[in-house]
C-alpha cells in the first residue's frame, strides 16, 4: 500500500489493524517514540486546518520523526501558479511521506500520481476525508465496543461535509448497519455517495429533515457544521446556516449510550451545554485523531513495496469533460480528463478525481 486518497485504499482488515495499533500507541505511547526517526513527514495544505494539520504534525512528531510544509498556499508556489503535479514531485526529493489537504476535489489523487512517496488525504473540497474516517471509526470503536450492529445519525450538510462521504464509505464494510440521513433537502446527500456506496451495498437508510424524531434510535449521532465555504450562493447558507442545534433538552430524547460525535469545527450545531453530557465524545475524538494518524504513518513507512499509483484500465481519457468547479482538472496543467463507467444501462460516467457525474 502506498496512499491513502479514499477509504477504499484501505481493506476492512487494515483499518482493523490500524485500529489495534492505535490502542497499542494508547496504552505504550514509549515503545512507538522513536520508530520514524530520520523520517519527514510533509503537510501541504493548501486549505485551512486545526485538528488534521497538528494532529498529523504531533503524530509525527511523537513517532520521532520530523515535519516540514506549508499551512498557507500563499506562502508557497502554488501562489506563483505551480501545479500539484509539480509540487508533488518535488516534495518527494525532501519528504518521505507526504499529507495534503486541498480545496480542489482530486487534488491528493494527481498528487499520489506523480509523487515517488506516499500520499495521504487530509481533506479535498467537499469530496472526501479518509484520516477523519479512522479517526471517527477508533471513537466509535472505543465507545461502543465494536463497529457492527449500529444506527447512525449522520445530520447537517451531508452535500458538502467531506467527512461524511468517508465514514459512510468505511461503514459499508460492516455488519447490519442503519443510516439516518438527517438534513435539508439542500443539503442532501450527495447521490454519488447513495448510489455508489449506499445502493451498491444495500445499505439500509432513510432521508429525513427532522433531527429531534430520529434521535431515540441512534446508536452514534454524528454532527457536522454546515460548510460555508462550499456555497456558490451566500444568502443560501444564511438560510440554512442555523438549520440544526443539539441542546441538553434534545438530548433527553436520545438513549443513555448514544454517541455525539463531531468532526469540528464546531459553529453552533452544538450547544456548549451538551459538553458536560457524559454521551458527547468530540473532544474524546480530537485525541483519538492523532493516535491513529500514528499508526497511519508507521504502516504506508513500513511498506517498503513501491507501489506506483496508475488510473484502473477501466478509465476513459478525454472524451467527457467534469464540470465541477471545485475538481482539480479545472486548473491542473495538461491534465487529461478520466472518467468511469459506473452504471452501464443508465449511462452514468463519472470523473475519477472528484466523482462527479459528467
Ligand atoms: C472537518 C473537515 O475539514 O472536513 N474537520 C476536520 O478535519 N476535523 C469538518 C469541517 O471542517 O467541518
Amino acid at each position: 500500500m502506498r496512499n491513502v486518497i479514499d477509504v477504499v485504499d484501505l481493506t476492512k482488515k487494515e483499518i482493523y489493524d490500524l485500529l489495534d495499533t492505535a490502542l497499542d500507541i494508547i496504552k505504550k505511547p514509549k515503545k512507538y517514540s522513536n520508530k520514524c526517526k530520520g523520517k519527514k513527514l510533509a503537510t501541504l495544505f493548501y486549505e485551512p486546518s486545526t485538528r488534521t494539520r497538528l494532529s498529523f504534525e504531533s503524530a509525527m512528531l511523537e513517532l520521532g520523526g520530523s515535519v516540514i510544509g506549508f499551512s498557507d498556499p500563499d506562502s508557497s508556489s502554488a501562489s506563483k501558479g505551480e501545479s500539484v503535479a509539480d509540487t508533488s514531485k518535488v516534495i518527494s526529493c525532501y519528504a518521505d511521506i507526504i499529507a495534503m489537504r486541498s480545496y480542489q476535489e482530486g487534488a491528493p489523487l494527481v498528487a499520489s500520481l506523480n509523487a515517488s512517496i506516499p500520499v495521504i488525504n487530509a481533506g479535498d473540497g467537499g469530496h472526501c476525508h479518509p484520516t477523519q474516517t479512522l479517526t471517527d471509526l477508533l471513537t466509535i470503536y472505543r465507545e461502543k465496543g465494536t463497529l457492527d450492529n449500529l444506527t447512525i445519525g449522520f445530520c447537517g450538510d451531508l452535500k458538502y461535509g467531506r467527512t461524511v462521504h468517508s465514514l459512510i464509505g468505511a461503514l459499508s464494510r460492516y455488519e447490519n448497519i442503519n443510516i439516518v440521513l438527517i438534513s435539508p433537502e439542500e443539503l442532501k446527500l450527495p447521490d454519488y455517495v447513495k448510489q455508489d456506496v449506499l445502493d451498491k451495498c444495500n445499505m439500509r437508510y432513510k432521508e429525513t429533515a427532522d433531527l429531534e424524531k430520529s434521535l431515540d434510535k441512534l446508536d452514534v449521532l454524528y454532527m457536522t457544521r454546515i460548510q460555508q465555504e462550499r456555497f456558490t450562493d451566500k444568502s443560501e447558507y444564511e438560510r440554512l446556516k442555523d438549520v440544526y442545534v443539539l441542546t441538553a433538552e434534545k438530548m433527553q430524547s436520545a438513549k443513555s449510550d448514544m454517541i455525539v460525535l463531531h468532526p469540528l469545527p464546531r459553529v453552533n450545531e452544538i450547544s456548549v451545554k451538551v459538553d458536560s453530557d457524559r454521551r458527547a465524545c468530540y473532544f474524546k475524538q480530537v485525541a483519538n485523531g492523532k493516535f491513529v494518524r500514528m499508526a497511519l504513518i508507521l504502516k504506508l513507512l513500513k511498506d517498503k513495496n513501491f507501489i506506483e499509483r496508475r488510473l484502473g484500465d477501466d478509465v476513459i481519457f478525454n472524451k467527457h469533460v467534469c464540470k465541477n468547479p471545485r475538481c482539480i482538472t479545472q486548473t491542473e496543467q495538461e491534465l487529461d480528463q478520466a472518467v468511469k463507467l459506473v452504471d452501464k444501462e443508465k449511462e452514468i460516467y463519472r470523473c475519477v478525481y472528484c466523482d462527479k457525474q459528467v
